[in-house]
């Protein structure tokens, strides 16, 4: 007897297609596939039910059958609107797992479907969250302080929030209590990205934290990787997808300048864009500057500004004033996680047209006109494919050694946020260097002790920056 379908894709036809680039993802993926050689056997994750939030695309659709081939039962959604692959998601549903996810759905669907990656068939709760950006922890969190009586849901501040309120206020009506039962079955969250290790640290700093956290973000093998070269590859290829524009001979501007900011301002450059940056942290600012660009204000050098990309995690960093004040036909887009980087709201009231998804000309009433990518989310997923599987190998090992760390030994850890130690995110590193051909030089005994370290490792102290 064939139960009702437990997935919602674009179009199950995909399948084969997915299937395909799944297996040339897999030679690209050196991390995942010696986690399945290690731990195939044992299957550490039996019993682990996993909530995954996170980007539907191929490479993710490696982590899913990675974290399965460990004993997991998973259940996945993407983490944003535009960034699913509907072919990855299509191979994911096809071999029986259930995937909510849809390149373009709306923003009504997209909590719905976070909402499914809790409700299992046979009723019990979820046991882990696998999170990027923090939605699903965020659904549960507050679900649960409504249930008990917070006054919370009465006042969406966005858009955004009162579709997750309705969905929230929707459950509690058909599921009394399933918020709370839900939260206190988490026995850990492993959280991808910058802005929701921000989200947990703020959790955790005012006590709203229930369950340990491990911060796979901040893993060197991360956000040292994954932010900095995935962003330098994949933000001109989304640039490139949505517009055809010739990048050379241009001046864009990268707003911020962390690990996002200088990959996206290297890859900017590598197309041979002139790039100037813009930040707030001096530090970062005196980086730039070393780094051979131009430090602007934004205000300052819109006027001049071909394309803006944002990098920062942060609000209200390009204002509809900077709009008003760029050039004709200038390329607008964030990189960043969350789309309110953009005052894309001051621009409802603009003429918009379609050029094709994800790519709109904005006019202004005195008629200049603006391309603005992915109506101002991660246009990298939006616009192209996000990063190369190489790259996400690194970030994807990370968050299996957390789940498996989390799901086995979540008892020995307190409801703080942690990072994985350092000989992991060695190990990590370790196992990509082949495919690359890197020789490793080893130590003599002499020279390892002359330094103070041992010859396997660690090889750096904690407060080392790389
Ligand atoms: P980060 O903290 O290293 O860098 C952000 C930088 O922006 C900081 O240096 C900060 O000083 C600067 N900044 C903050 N407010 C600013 C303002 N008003 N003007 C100019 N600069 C400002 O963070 P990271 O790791 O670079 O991540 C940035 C964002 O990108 C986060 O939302 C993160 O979740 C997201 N992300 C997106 C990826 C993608 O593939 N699209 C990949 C990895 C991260």
């Amino acid at each position: 007897l064939m139960s009702e379908q437990d997935y919602v894709v674009a179009d199950i036809s995909l399948a084969e297609f997915g299937n395909k680039e799944i297996e040339i993802a897999e030679t690209e993926m050196p991390g995942l596939m010696s986690c399945v050689e290690e731990f195939g056997e044992s299957k550490p994750l039996a019993g682990a039910r996993i909530t995954g939030s996170l980007h539907m695309t191929i490479q993710t659709a490696v982590l899913i059958r990675t974290l399965e081939a460990l004993g997991a039962k998973v259940r996945w959604a993407s983490c944003n609107i535009f960034s699913t692959q509907d072919h990855a998601a299509a191979a994911i549903a096809a071999a029986g797992t259930p995937v909510f996810a849809v390149k373009g759905e709306s923003l009504e669907e997209y909590w719905t479907y976070t909402d499914k990656i809790f409700q299992w068939p046979d009723g019990e709760p979820s046991n882990m969250i696998l999170d990027d950006g923090g939605d699903a922890t965020m659904y549960i969190l507050l679900g649960a302080r409504a249930e008990e009586g917070e006054d919370i849901l009465s006042n969406p501040g966005s858009e955004e929030e009162e579709y997750l309120f309705a969905q929230i206020k929707k459950r509690m009506a058909e599921t009394p209590g399933f918020f709370v039962k839900q939260r206190h079955a988490i026995k850990g969250v492993s959280e991808e990205t910058t802005t929701g290790v921000n989200r947990l640290y703020q959790l955790m700093e005012k006590g709203h934290l229930p369950f340990p956290a491990i911060n796979v973000n901040d893993s060197v093998t991360k956000s040292k990787f994954d932010n900095k070269y995935g962003c330098k590859e994949s933000l001109v290829d989304g640039i490139r997808r949505g517009t055809d524009v010739m990048m050379a001979g241009k001046t864009a501007i990268v707003c911020g300048y962390g690990d996002v900011g200088k990959g996206s301002a290297a890859s900017l450059q590598g197309a041979g864009a002139r790039v100037k940056v813009t930040e707030v942290d001096p530090i970062c600012a005196l980086q730039a500057a070393m780094d051979g660009y131009e430090v602007v204000t934004l205000r300052d050098a819109a006027p001049t500004a071909d394309i803006v990309i944002t990098t920062t995690g942060n609000k209200d960093v390009v204002t509809i004033d900077d709009m008003r004040a760029l050039k004709d036909m200038a390329i607008v887009g964030n990189i960043g996680h969350f789309d309110n980087e953009i005052q894309v709201a001051e621009l409802k009231n603009h003429k918009w047209t379609n050029i094709k998804p994800q790519v709109d000309m904005v006019e202004f009433p005195d008629g200049k006109r603006m391309i603005l990518l992915s109506e101002g989310r991660l246009l990298n997923l939006g616009n192209a494919t996000g990063h190369p599987s190489f790259v996400m190998s690194a970030s994807f090992t990370n968050q299996v050694l957390a789940q498996i760390e989390l799901f086995t030994k979540g008892d020995e850890y307190e409801n703080k946020v942690y990072v994985l130690p350092k000989h992991l995110d060695e190990k990590v590193a370790r196992l990509h260097l082949e495919k690359l051909g890197v020789q490793l030089t080893e130590m003599t005994d002499q020279q390892a002790s002359y330094i103070g370290v041992s010859k396997q490792g660690p090889f750096k102290p904690e407060h080392y920056r790389y």
